[in-house]
């Protein structure tokens, strides 16, 4: 008996002293990711987490078999010591297959003068093409509304056509809103991560649920927007895309806002933005020209603050433009208004919370066709 208390004292004392040394048997790991952000014919940004402080870096092989180490600094400083990473990679070559994998050195103690290293993480091989601006055609998908029901999209996901895509656009309330980071990751993140994202980018952008909660203001961190923006364009093959913020739906004194809204002017920056945009050499040359946003921009009665505002404003600037598609969401519910029926002469096709859009651009037009969870088609649309 006395053998046995002395193991199970001496057991207990060799616990306290390794927690007093900071050792803990968790293995230093990625717990999310890597995603592809913001790819564009010369540079894409990965993002993943790890669930020790860590100095991020990512490997680079080129098709010739050349390697590259990339980290990214700031202000002199390499970036590092946190546990959520971003390294942005320049310099690729358009129309041009790369193979990467993340790579994290965990930092175990960060002082003045001294800095001690742990174990060096080396990722999964992941591989990414960027697009070219010779292309001809674009593939691509839109998922909205998802509301933290990642079950459904990776049903969807299963049965889809991921080889066939480019990229993927989340068009808005992928959350209820942003309350913990938790919700990003067990949302959409960690789905979009298993089937595709760190192979294929997603372009996210913001719904009226997505601007709610204390994280809210933190969203950007998690993803990589051009230029900063919820709101800019990008060209991608024929297509001049448009990406927009509609920002909250009700006007900015609801008393549900706490007095911390300022949408409308806002979304009046955007409008001038807009107009610079529409005017570019890149959106007049475009072959096409596709905008997404999460609202739908038609002219009907009874629209909340957002719709009315875009309605009045962003509306008849589209007509003159020329747009040739307006991809939306919001709504819950499946329609398409054809471009006599939209109010301003473009055609409008709002996805529902329970449907995907599968959509190309290529030399014949653009076709979209609406996919239910299952993958089987609902709707298809033949557009220009
Ligand atoms: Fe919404």
């Amino acid at each position: 008996m006395i053998k046995l208390f002395s193991t199970i004292l001496l057991s207990f004392c060799c616990t306290l002293e390794l927690i007093s040394q900071g050792i803990d048997n968790e293995n230093f790991v990625i717990t999310h990711g890597p995603w592809l952000q913001n790819l564009s014919s010369t540079g894409v940004t990965i993002i993943w987490t790890t669930n020790r402080p860590a100095v991020p870096g990512i490997h680079l092989t080129e098709p010739e078999g050349i390697n590259r180490f990339i980290r990214n600094s700031h202000d002199g400083i390499i970036d590092g010591g946190g546990m959520l990473h971003k390294v942005r990679v320049e310099g690729l070559k358009p129309g041009t297959a790369y193979s990467y994998s993340a790579n994290s050195v965990q930092i175990l103690k960060y002082q003045a003068y001294r800095i001690y290293y742990g174990d060096t993480l080396a990722g999964k091989v992941e591989s990414f093409t960027t697009p070219s601006p010779e292309a001809e055609k674009v593939s691509f998908t839109v998922i909205n509304d998802v509301h933290e029901l990642s079950g459904k999209m990776a049903s969807y996901l299963r049965n889809g056509n991921i080889p066939g895509q480019d990229f993927y656009f989340f068009n808005g309330d992928m959350i209820n809103f942003l309350q913990h980071t938790d919700q990003l990751f067990q949302g959409f993140v960690d789905t979009a991560v298993f089937y595709f994202a760190a192979k294929k980018p997603f372009f996210y952008i913001r719904g009226n649920h997505e601007t709610r909660g204390y994280v809210a203001r933190d969203l950007k961190r998690y993803f990589n927007f051009k230029d900063d923006r919820f709101y800019y364009s990008f060209d991608w093959g024929p297509v001049h895309f448009i990406v927009l913020d509609a920002g909250e739906d009700k006007s900015d004194n609801n008393r549900y806002y706490y007095g911390l809204a300022d949408y409308d002017a806002y979304r009046l920056e955007e409008l001038e933005w807009l107009k610079k945009d529409v005017g570019s050499d890149a959106f007049r040359k475009a072959k096409y020209r596709i905008v997404i946003v999460h609202m739908p921009v038609i002219k009907a009665e009874n629209q909340n603050r957002a719709m009315t505002f875009m309605s009045e404003s962003f509306g008849p600037l589209f007509r003159s433009a020329d747009i040739d598609l307006l991809i939306s969401a919001h709504t819950h519910r499946n329609a398409f208004y054809d471009k006599d029926k939209s109010g301003f002469g473009y055609p409008v096709l709002v996805n529902s919370n329970n449907s995907f859009v599968e959509v190309v651009a290529g030399f014949d037009g653009i076709s979209a066709v609406v996919k239910d969870i299952e993958g089987k088609d609902l709707f298809s649309y033949k557009i220009k």
